[in-house]
């Protein structure tokens, strides 16, 4: 067998075996021997180059008075403001919740064993961690002890309080990003963004829309990594996501 007939019949039982991803390594070894990961063009040629700057130039401008924000008691205890991450031209941008312990230590978002899932996730619809953006509900560290940012196992749940306080550099970004759509991950950013209390079993899965954009609740990864039945239906949500925007699952 040649390696071209390899590769095809490689592809063809990957298409058979199943409609949804798991996510796991021997699937991402396998898609990359199918086929090399085309990166995305990182510009919208929707978009001119004038109003690709701008969108930079201004989220250069927006990450400035976050990394010096002391607007909720979460200023003063991080190391690092966390202020996202990817292309101010993305098509999706994905909300979590907070930065973890990882994430306050590095000042990115989602790169500890959540994160990873994230991009596995990000990169089946294929996307890259790069092409869309990727940002959280508050941008600083909320932890259980906050006198000790050293300690594993210390985040919790942003409180009403901080989320409404760091919404607006949200909102802002939002504004400059201008996505197709918003992926809100788990409980905290979909009831912040779409202010319910409802249970996310019944907020998954159908659009809504926040400021004139559509809106995808879906679970949490961590979620995910708790109880993996949960990817089946994260997976659905993302193709209606991928429908939406006319991407081939
Ligand atoms: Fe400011 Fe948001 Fe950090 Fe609070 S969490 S200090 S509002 S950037
Ligand atoms: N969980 C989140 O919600 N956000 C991160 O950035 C990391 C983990």
């Amino acid at each position: 067998m040649n390696q071209s007939e390899y590769l095809k019949i490689i592809k063809l039982a990957k298409t058979a075996v199943n409609e949804y991803k798991n996510w796991g390594e021997e699937e991402i070894v396998t898609e990359q021997l199918v086929q090399p990961k085309k990166q995305e063009p990182s510009l919208k040629p929707s978009k001119n180059i004038e109003q690709d700057k701008n969108a930079e130039q201004l989220l250069e401008e927006l990450k400035k008075k976050v990394v010096n924000c002391q607007k909720c008691g979460l200023g003063a205890t991080r190391l690092n403001a966390v202020f996202g991450s990817g292309s101010p031209y993305a098509d999706i941008m994905f909300v979590g919740e907070g930065p973890g312990f990882q994430e306050d230590h590095k000042g990115q978002p989602f790169i500890g064993r959540a994160g990873d899932l994230l991009t596995k996730i990000i990169e089946a619809m294929h996307y890259t961690r790069e092409t869309v953006y990727i940002a959280n509900i508050v941008k600083c560290h909320p932890m259980k002890d906050s006198s000790n940012p050293e300690l594993r196992s210390n985040d919790r749940p942003p409180t009403p309080q901080e989320m409404a306080a760091c919404q607006p550099y949200l909102d802002e970004q939002i504004k400059i990003i201008n996505p197709k759509v918003i992926i809100t991950l788990g409980a905290s950013s979909t009831r912040a963004l779409l202010k319910t209390e409802d249970l996310m079993s019944n907020l998954r899965g159908k659009f809504q829309e926040y400021n004139g954009i559509k809106l995808m609740p879906t679970y949490h990864p961590a979620a995910l990594l708790r109880n993996p039945n949960l990817k089946k239906d994260v997976w659905q949500d993302m193709k209606k996501v991928m429908a939406f925007i006319g991407k081939k699952a």
